[in-house]
């Protein structure tokens, strides 16, 4: 059964999948939703509330299904809208929702909207695209691709004109000025909806469009028409969500939530290259900086906090300094480098540090938001950065021990991509069925840490304060909802660190830890004391202060 909370994305763990990668039911090498539902019972074991599938629409694959060939239906290799539905039906019944990408902003040439376009002038679809004589209007708008494109406008020989395209030179962006687009893609959203969906990531929503003399984001028109896409799923369905892949900062994501009217939830891509940087440079400040940026949001709305995804780990949102800090301290190799970003998986990043993987996902698991784990990341999966575009951090997931990883029985040459098999991350050790069975894995701490968060609303809803002590390698902060207040407490240095806490306002509170449910000493008068071991963290749960008779008293009065 599905959680009727109308608020349930604030508590919801969330989980990206791309269904190429995940599994294959058909022995062809290529991942499907077959496969899929094969597996909704890993995911339900794991804990996690909602699913986000990478496109599955038919598509040439040159960005990887995020130039969509027909908005509305599945690319034969994934199933049929008959799987689709069976895969949302099975994942309602376990309890876990289900969102897709929504590709708003662009088409591939391969689209019969963009082939029509480009016969004639008068050709029903040329105004679904935007045509120029020259390259040279709406030049404060950049280059979001820097390696690979020169402009925002191709030469179409056929069309015998530029057209306008914020991303690859394969996908141009449609029109919004024109209605007919506009709902157009209000009726691909229902279409999805229709079956029973329960919402959207909306791919590159700041660019949808264009105005002269400004750089062409985040412009007040595009706000409007996102606000009518709310306001027609409020109209009609119930329950679904909008997520928004605004890669911005903090304020120009912040009017994407309107007044609650607009997007429910925004991923907080600034705050993601500050928690690398934090535990790299041992220091809480580019963390605790970030959130100082970071606006108040409407109550029902939302931030989606990630570590890792299907691109790269984005810099844009990063000055100079701190860009080459983050390729200094991890990529060195520029083979490990796109576009403006790594392209790397969670834990080669981290050294394959165990430590740093559950301090990073303790410190997203309990900042102010909604988690979203990365396909794999939940066992320390690891990348091949000689595959090209993207691709290292796409390969497919490994399930056993076994040929493939257990991902497909298909001939290995056959398979979309090859598995990571190097000898650290090779799929031979680094597999679910073996991280299953072992108690203290990677993955069943994650299962853990999920079901710890998943009992108490705090996390999702509650306020934040961060604590000030005078080791800055201390990360801390209370979060407080309703009765409750936990207070996190993470070490960012590779070494042991001690901290003192300014907790006077819960004199007599006796702490316990979340993961092992132990209590500690009493909070008294003086500043409270706490040890760390390297990159260690705690959970605290703050009850109201207890009885001095309580039978711990005795043991912790001498503080
Ligand atoms: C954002 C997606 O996350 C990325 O994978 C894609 O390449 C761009 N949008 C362009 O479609």
């Amino acid at each position: 059964m599905l959680n009727q909370d109308p608020l349930w994305h604030k508590d919801a763990v969330f989980y990206e999948l791309h269904v190429r990668a995940f599994y294959d039911g058909n022995d062809d090498g290529i991942g499907d939703f077959a496969g899929l539902i094969q597996k909704l019972d890993y995911l339900e074991w794991l804990g996690v509330d909602c699913l986000w599938l990478l496109p599955f629409y038919p598509s040439p694959l040159r960005d990887d299904g995020y130039d969509v060939a027909d908005f509305r239906s599945i690319a034969s290799s994934y199933g049929t809208t008959e799987d689709f539905r069976r895969l949302l039906e099975e994942a309602h019944r376990r309890g876990m929702r289900v969102i897709v990408d929504l590709i708003l902003n662009h088409t591939s040439d391969q689209h019969a909207w963009f082939q029509a376009a480009r016969t004639s002038p008068v050709a029903p679809t040329r105004q679904y695209y935007v045509w120029s004589e020259t390259d040279q209007k709406y030049p404060r708008a950049r280059i979001i691709f820097v390696d690979t494109e020169k402009s925002n406008w191709t030469w179409d020989s056929e069309a015998q004109a530029y057209f306008w395209h914020r991303f690859f030179s394969h996908q141009p962006d449609l029109n919004y000025e024109n209605p007919e687009v506009r709902r157009a893609m209000i009726q691909v959203m229902e279409y999805w909806l229709d079956q029973g969906l329960d919402g959207f990531r909306c791919d590159a929503v700041p660019y949808l469009f264009e105005r002269e003399d400004t750089i062409c984001e985040n412009l007040p028109e595009t706000h409007r028409y996102l606000k009518e896409i709310r306001a027609s799923i409020d109209q009609r369905y119930k329950g679904r969500v909008l997520l928004a892949e605004a890669n911005q900062w903090p304020s120009d994501v912040r009017p994407y939530f309107g007044d609650g009217d607009e997007f429910h939830m925004a991923f907080h891509f600034p705050l993601m290259p500050r928690l690398f940087m934090g535990v790299r440079s041992e220091d809480r400040q580019p963390i605790i900086d970030m959130f100082k940026h970071t606006p108040e949001i409407p109550p029902a709305c939302q931030w989606c906090l990630f570590l890792r995804n299907h691109d790269e780990l984005t810099l844009e949102m990063c000055t100079g300094e701190e860009r080459d800090y983050m390729y200094y301290a991890y990529a060195r190799d520029p083979q490990m480098r796109r576009n403006i970003g790594i392209a790397r998986r969670l834990a080669p990043l981290l050294d394959n540090d165990r430590r740093k993987v559950e301090l990073l996902n303790s410190i997203v698991f309990t900042l102010p938001g909604s988690p979203i784990i990365y396909y794999g990341d939940e066992i320390g999966m690891g990348d091949n950065i000689h595959l090209g575009d993207r691709n290292g951090v796409r390969t497919p997931m490994h399930w056993t021990a076994d040929r493939n990883a257990g991902f497909s029985k298909a001939d290995p040459s056959q398979l979309f991509l090859p598995v990571v098999a190097d000898a650290v991350y090779g799929y031979q050790s680094v597999n679910i069925e073996a991280q299953k069975h072992a108690t203290h894995s990677l993955l069943n701490w994650m299962r853990r840490m999920i079901a710890i968060r998943k009992k108490h609303k705090v996390f999702g809803r509650g306020t934040l304060e961060f604590l000030n002590p005078t080791n800055e390698k201390i990360l801390a902060y209370l979060r407080a909802y309703e009765q409750q207040t936990v207070l996190l407490v993470h070490n960012l240095a590779e070494s042991s660190q001690a901290v003192e806490l300014d907790l006077g306002r819960f004199k007599g509170v006796v702490p316990e830890e979340l993961f092992g449910e132990s209590r500690f000493p009493v909070i008294g008068e003086r500043p409270y004391v706490l040890t760390l071991g390297p990159y260690s963290y705690y959970w605290i749960h703050l009850p109201a202060a207890r009885s001095r008779n309580s039978p711990y008293s005795m043991e912790w009065s001498a503080i």
